[in-house]
């Protein structure tokens, strides 16, 4: 049996490490790092770091993962990641298989929390499903939702009210905000800014816990340009942006 630990690594800099991340760092020998081949050198240079500043055991080691492309504009966006899915479980079997011994502890360290839009635990569920005989741990991390409401001080719901969690996709989808707090992630279209959000306001976070961590709020629409001004500065500065916003009614502000 091969144990396998989903370590999260939080959204930003090693101080978003919990101290059961740590511990986890240090069962390890084997660390696995999936390469998306556009993957952010930075990003993967943070994995690295960590190991180094938190490993105090000599002789782990890094293993990488190529993962196959997904196709851009699917038509079918479900079968098309499940095809995609199936594809990376492939890899992560060879891998795991030549790469850990039987008895072996290997770890993914994984960005955020390995529950939220992240497909490590589904991949290592499908290959329990074909039979391989992997014994999974899941060790939270703190979310970029939670880094997003911490930087801005403000809490993630209003009271007794639910918050959704979604996606630029889905959001650009519905064309329009649907008036309930919202989270929204993997948002690479500016959404923000051409949706029907009259009455939202928006917190708004890109790169946080890292160097150049931006931290916009304000009312939907008029702050929309200014945000699209900042987050293309940020990305054309190092090629890359993660953000992440919260709507809210404007209304609901105390
Ligand atoms: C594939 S999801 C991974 C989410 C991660 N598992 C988590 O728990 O936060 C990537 C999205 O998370 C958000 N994100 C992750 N890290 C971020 C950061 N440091 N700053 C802003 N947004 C971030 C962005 O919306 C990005 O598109």
């Amino acid at each position: 049996m091969r144990k396998i630990l989903l370590i999260g690594i939080g959204p930003g800099g090693p101080n978003y490490l919990t101290l059961q991340a740590v511990e986890a760092l240090n069962r390890a020998t084997v660390f696995f790092i999936p390469d998306k081949g556009d993957e952010k050198a930075e990003l993967r240079l943070a994995r690295e770091q960590i190991c180094e500043r938190f490993i105090t055991a000599p002789g782990y080691r890094f293993v990488t993962i190529d993962i196959p492309k997904r196709e851009a504009q699917p038509q079918d966006y479900r079968a098309t990641v499940d095809d995609w899915h199936a594809r990376i479980a492939d890899r992560f079997a060879q891998a795991m298989t030549e790469q850990l011994t039987d008895g072996g502890c290997g770890a993914f360290l994984v960005w955020g929390d390995p529950s939220l839009y992240d497909s490590t635990i589904r991949i290592l569920d499908r290959l329990r499903l074909r039979g391989m005989e992997i014994d999974y741990e899941v060790i939270p991390g703190i979310t970029a939702v939670q880094a997003l409401t911490a930087r801005h001080g403000i809490a993630l719901n209003q009271i007794g009210e639910p918050v959704i969690v979604s996606t630029g996709r889905k959001l650009a989808a519905a064309g329009r905000w649907s008036g309930e707090t919202m989270v929204v992630m993997l948002d690479g279209e500016e959404t923000f800014a051409k949706i029907d959000a009259e009455g939202a306001e928006i917190f708004w976070g890109a790169n946080l816990g890292m160097d150049d961590e931006v931290l916009v709020a304000g009312k939907l629409p008029e702050i929309a340009p200014k945000i699209q001004r900042i987050r293309r500065q940020v990305r054309a500065a190092k090629g890359w942006v993660m953000d992440i916003y919260l709507l809210r009614k404007a209304e609901d502000t105390p």
